[in-house]
């Protein structure tokens, strides 16, 4: 059975965890870093989450807390620093990479770092999260260094580690047909198709889904998807 549905690039588990772990510590600690060189995208990236979750945590109808979110795979905490920290009282940062996580208690500026709950430097795929604990859990720009079992199972935890009402929000690049394969990186694209699947895989619901808009036309499309658990989680 191969590690990731239909692609036959990666065949060795070991060395797709030790080469994206390989390439990231490569990678300055930068705002253009997280972002591969695209650091001109950060601020419309920025505007449509916080568009796209506001109506979730503000007026009539917002059901979800804003007590404690989870950022996964932070980098130095861009995310966090301008969007997540503002809209709920503690975040913390899920990032395997040590320096980045070192880099973000600057980055994020003294009275920000102060509310992070805790900088968790682990892989997803080896994470514990707690029960019932985050309002949101938000993963951009992470899901493709995992396996597709890593994958499910991350969102399994994920789901036992969200409060009443809570949401995983993924923000992810989607490929137009199959699954490929970036070697620089260790990563894959997975296309609408096989992203769902996982989701299905791990029993989460879309309840919102949007298309990105704005990015340049040579990336990749990028989408954003609210997922809750199928059941009541035990
Ligand atoms: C493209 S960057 C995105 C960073 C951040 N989400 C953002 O949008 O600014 C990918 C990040 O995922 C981290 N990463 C890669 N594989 C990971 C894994 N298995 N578990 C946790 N973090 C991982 C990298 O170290 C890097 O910081």
């Amino acid at each position: 059975m191969s590690l990731i549905s239909g692609c036959e690039d990666v065949s060795s588990e070991k060395s797709f965890y030790e080469n994206a772990d390989k390439y990231w510590k490569g990678v300055t600690p930068t705002v253009n870093g997280m972002l591969g060189g695209y650091s001109h995208i950060n601020s419309v990236d920025i505007q449509e989450s916080k568009k796209f979750l506001s109506p979730y945590l503000l007026g009539p109808n917002a059901k979800v807390g804003r007590t404690r979110a989870l950022d996964c795979g932070a980098g130095i905490g861009r995310i966090s620093k301008q969007f997540l920290l503002h809209s709920f009282d503690t975040v913390d940062l899920l990032e395997q990479n040590k320096a980045f996580l070192e880099e973000a208690k600057t980055f994020l500026g003294v009275q920000s770092a102060k509310r992070v709950g805790e900088f968790i430097c682990s892989g997803m795929q080896d994470v514990i999260l707690k029960d019932d604990h985050y309002d949101v859990i938000w993963i951009q720009w992470v899901t493709g260094h995992l396996t597709d079992e890593h994958f499910a199972n991350f969102l399994k935890k994920c789901q036992r580690s969200l409060k009443r009402n809570g949401l995983i929000i993924i923000k992810e690049n989607i490929s137009s047909e199959s699954v490929e394969w970036d070697e620089t990186d260790s990563s894959v694209t997975r296309s609408y198709d096989d992203i769902t699947a996982i989701f299905k895989k791990a029993d989460l619901r879309i309840v919102q889904e949007k298309h990105q808009t704005n990015f340049p036309v040579e990336i990749y499309r990028v989408f954003i998807f609210a997922l809750c658990p199928n059941q009541p989680v035990k």
